[in-house]
Formats: C-alpha cells, sequence, structure tokens
C-alpha cells in the first residue's frame, strides 16, 4: 500500500519549516517522511497556465507533486470561498462569512483540476488521505472519474452545528459530496456530532452508529484528535536552550529574572490575540505587583494577508498593544511584544521551554497543536503552566490545563495570575498528566489509528482508545466499495466561471439541491 496525502499546503523540504505553515503541514511533513509516499497539493505559487500533468519529485521517501494556481484561482478558491466562506463559517462566525457564487464556483474548478491532475499518478493500491476544508468535495470528483481506492479525509478545524452550517448556500450539496470517502476524521466528538447532524438534518442522510450513509456511499465518521512528535519536540526544546540560539538568546537576555508569558499563533481572528493582549492588560491592572516583573511576547506570523479580516486583525492589534504599553509600561520595562514573522521550530521550542506560562486562547479552534508542544518543550523539573481555551479541540484532552473561556477577559487574567503563581508540586502534577497525555497520542499513534481505519483492517465502532486503556467492540469492514459517485456538479451553469483550461464547469443543479441553494 502506497500513501497519497492530498492537502492545499503542501511543505517541500527546501522551504523550512516556520510556523506560519501551521499545525496540519507540520503534522503531514512528519507522518509522510515515516510512511513514504506522494504528497499532492499547491505549490503556494500562481502561475498564468499552470502545467496541464505532474512529475513528482522524490525527496527521500516522499514523492511531491504540486501544481500551482492561476491568480483567479487563487482569488476564488484559496481566498475566496476556502477563508471567507468555509474558514469563519467552520469557527463559528457567521457574522464574518462572504459567500459568492463565483468564488464556490472557482472552489469546485481547483477541486476537479485536483482531480484531474492526481489521477493519472494514482495505483491501483494507493490509499488517498485528503486533508481540510480546501478539499471537501474532491473525493466526489474523484469517484465521479472511476477512482475506487479507499479515500479519507480528515478534517483539521472545527465542524460546526447544522444550524451554522446550513447558512451557508449550497451547504446541503456540499455536505453530501462527503460520503463519497471512506472514512471521515475529525478532531472531537463535538465535531463528529455536528457533522453527522449536519449530514442528516441537511441531505437526508440515514445514520447508524458513526455511519452514515447517503444512496448508495456510506462513511465513516470518527474522532482522531491529532498529535504532535512530543519526544522529538522536547529534544529540540532542550538543545535550543542548551545552544541558547540567537533568537531564544536575544529575547531572553533582557528578561533577566523577570518571568515569560507566550502565545505563538499565526495572525489569524480565531486566535483570539487582540482578546489576549486585552486580558494580559486587565491582568497588569488587577495586579500592579506584577508590573515590571512579568511580560507577554506574542508571535504572530501575518497569514492570509489578502483577506480584509486578516488586514483588520494586523492593525487592530498593533493598537491594541501600543495602547497597552503605552498605559502600562515604564521606561525600563515594556509589558508586551508582538512580533510578527516566523520563527524556526527550534526557536519555538526554546522559548515555550523558557516562558513560565503558555497562553493558548483561541475563541475557537480543531486542535491547537501550540498547547501540545508548548507541554512537550517544558523543564519536568521545573514546568510552565497552560492556559487553554476550552474552546480549543485540545481542551478535550488537557483538562490539566488551566481552562478559560476567552471570550472572558476578566477569566483568562485571573488565570495569568493563577498560573504565575503556581506552587511547583502543583505545576510539576499537572505537567506529568499532560505529558502523558500528549505522549501516549502523538503523532504517530495519530496517523496509525487513522490509517489502520482507512485501510479497512480496523475500523472501531465507538471512540477510539488511546493505547494502554481497554479496547471496545469493534467492526472490520473490508475495501473495495466501489462507486462512481457523481455529485460534483453543484452549480447552475451559468453561475460558473471557466478557469483556464482546466476549470471549465459543467454544471447541472443536483436532484436534491439544498433549500438554501
Ligand atoms: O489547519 C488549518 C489550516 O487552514 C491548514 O489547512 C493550513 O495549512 C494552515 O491552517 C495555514 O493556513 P494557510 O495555508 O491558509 O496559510
Amino acid at each position: 500500500m502506497r500513501l497519497v496525502v492530498v492537502s492545499n499546503r503542501v511543505t517541500m523540504p527546501e522551504r523550512g519549516e516556520k510556523v506560519a505553515a501551521g499545525g496540519l503541514a507540520v503534522a503531514l511533513r512528519s507522518a509522510l517522511e515515516q510512511h513514504g509516499g506522494l504528497w499532492f497539493g499547491w505549490s503556494g505559487a500562481v502561475s498564468s497556465e499552470p502545467a496541464a500533468q505532474l512529475e513528482p519529485v522524490k525527496h527521500g521517501k516522499v514523492s511531491y507533486a504540486v501544481t500551482d494556481l492561476t491568480e483567479a484561482e487563487r482569488q476564488s478558491y484559496y481566498l475566496g470561498f476556502a477563508n471567507r466562506a468555509l474558514w469563519p463559517l467552520m469557527h463559528y462566525r457567521l457574522g464574518l462569512t462572504e459567500f459568492t457564487r463565483a468564488d464556490y464556483a472557482g472552489y469546485l474548478g481547483v477541486n476537479r483540476r485536483f482531480a484531474r491532475l492526481l489521477i493519472p499518478l494514482l495505483k491501483p493500491d494507493d490509499v488517498i488521505w485528503i486533508h481540510d476544508y480546501h478539499l471537501i468535495p474532491l473525493a466526489a470528483e474523484l469517484r465521479r472519474r472511476g477512482v475506487t481506492n479507499r479515500i479519507g479525509y480528515f478534517h483539521h478545524i472545527p465542524w460546526p452545528p447544522a444550524e451554522v452550517f446550513g447558512s451557508l448556500p449550497f451547504s446541503s450539496t456540499l455536505i453530501s459530496t462527503m460520503t463519497a470517502y471512506d472514512l471521515i476524521g475529525l478532531q472531537t466528538q463535538n465535531d463528529v456530532a455536528n457533522l453527522i447532524g449536519g449530514l442528516v438534518a441537511l441531505c437526508g442522510a440515514h445514520r447508524d452508529g458513526n455511519r452514515v450513509r447517503t444512496g448508495q456511499r456510506e462513511a465513516v465518521v470518527q474522532a482522531f484528535p491529532i498529535g504532535i512528535d512530543v519526544e522529538g519536540f522536547r529534544k529540540l526544546a532542550q538543545a535550543s536552550i542548551r545552544a541558547a540560539t540567537q533568537p531564544v538568546r536575544a529575547t531572553t537576555a533582557p528578561l533577566g529574572s523577570r518571568k515569560l508569558v507566550i502565545g505563538v499563533d499565526r495572525l489569524d481572528y480565531s486566535k483570539g490575540i487582540v482578546q489576549r493582549l486585552e486580558a494580559f492588560g486587565t491582568f497588569l491592572r488587577n495586579h500592579p505587583e506584577y508590573r515590571g516583573d512579568v511580560g507577554l511576547l506574542q508571535i504572530a506570523p501575518p497569514s492570509r494577508s489578502d483577506v480584509p479580516e486578516y488586514a483588520e486583525l494586523d492593525r487592530m492589534s498593533d493598537e491594541v498593544a501600543g495602547r497597552l504599553n503605552a498605559a502600562l509600561g515604564e521606561f525600563d520595562w515594556t509589558p508586551i511584544r508582538v512580533v510578527k514573522k516566523a520563527y524556526s521550530r527550534s526557536a519555538l521550542a526554546g522559548l515555550y521551554r523558557r516562558a513560565q506560562v503558555g497562553l493558548v486562547t483561541p475563541m475557537r479552534d480543531g486542535m491547537n497543536l501550540v498547547a501540545k508542544e508548548y507541554v512537550a518543550a517544558q523543564n519536568p523539573s521545573n514546568p510552565g503552566v497552560l492556559v487553554l481555551s476550552r474552546f480549543a479541540g485540545a481542551a478535550h484532552q488537557l483538562g490539566e490545563a488551566l481552562i478559560v473561556n476567552p471570550f472572558d477577559t476578566h477569566e483568562v487574567a485571573e488565570a495569568i495570575r493563577t498560573a504565575l503563581a503556581m506552587p511547583l508540586s502543583e505545576r510539576q502534577r499537572r505537567f506529568e498528566r499532560l505529558y502523558a497525555t500528549i505522549s501516549s497520542t502523538d503523532i504517530d499513534w495519530w496517523t496509525s489509528r487513522y490509517l489502520a481505519a482507512l485501510s479497512g483492517l480496523d475500523i472501531p465502532s465507538g471512540d477510539i482508545v488511546p493505547p494502554g486503556r481497554p479496547k471496545t467492540r469493534r467492526n472490520t469492514r473490508k475495501s473495495g466499495i466501489t462507486n462512481s459517485l457523481a455529485r460534483a456538479d453543484m452549480l447552475p451553469q451559468a453561475s460558473q466561471p471557466t478557469h483556464g483550461k482546466g476549470g471549465a464547469a459543467r454544471g447541472k443543479a443536483l436532484p436534491n439541491a439544498p433549500s438554501a441553494g
């Protein structure tokens, strides 16, 4: 069996590992390097005539096949439908959701083009693993063209309740394409319940436990909380502190004996960066005894800056940090530093280890791997404290963190104070449990559980069980489901623009077209 991974963003080895790439790229790199296989997706570049065929390039055990997008595709598929419609919607931010038919048509067009480019590269026993919201209809496009391989999907971000998802025009047709997958993985049981609820409510799917059926197709929907390379990251943190690499030295030297609170996130409104800065200001106002003794370092590499909501966040975070520093700072102490650039993973690991508090307070997040990395990086004899949003998927596993509601500035401020004042014995007790959890559900565990399920050898019927715990009843399903699901014609012909040679639309409305559409 060969593993074929498909994701919108592909990180080629020579491009380095910067935090802006997000947890998905880091996790997939790690999975692929272990298993070997093919990684297919967008090169990150734009060109007027992307190649009509791809020639994979091999680096170590992994072959890479990447395509450029046209500028029209980047606008409609990536910036438009994926990041102005699906992203806010999936993060429960209806007020920020911008839908246009042209963007949706561009999204479907790129998924079709990806299917056409991928098919010639496939072998009969490949297992195909597609990732994230950019590529929801890709399996339907592959099935339509006769692909019968096992196809799995993993959704890295939250899945909202049907009431929220259903507000998206064409939501029923889009969600109905998901049963073209054999296995749909999500981060938490909440997400699983929301997706199954959506399939039932929006496209009349039949549900039997965690199996969902529409027409001839049946998909298993299940939670697989993503992990990190715990051991690798722990070693990276140790080595980074020992070597005192430049960013770690430059950050920590001026701190002297001052304490450090750290936040690391792509500059994204779902991460709650502005709310976090405000909470740190409230903490300093409510506990003036800490002024001069502690600083917040927020690392926030810019992301999707062509999307207006992200440009606005960029401006607001500067404004809030500036206002708080002016109001609370002293001539020899700046309470908040916001650094808008990407750092190497080694530098981040060292900074996490130096920080007494890891502040991970997204307003909504699929998992949040920074939370796990912060724990992995700690010194067991003097660990820091994780403050974690209850709306991050990680909170479902990391109950020994200080769990907060990021919408409550006062609560976050008090958690910062509790973390800074926490006695060593309690910090150690919490750290040991957190570390045990992230180790027993690390990236290898995630990859092997998902792939075992997808390859049909082992599809558990209930929740997945971390290693070491008793296992529940399992169902076994053999591979070989063949189907030519033809569900991808999702827009009326007139609405579909064409994108170069590859993007010609061929739409007709589905018989079960959504009322929302
Ligand atoms: O995990 C969510 C995600 O959108 C990934 O799919 C993506 O690789 C990452 O965040 C970074 O986002 P982008 O690729 O838009 O920079």
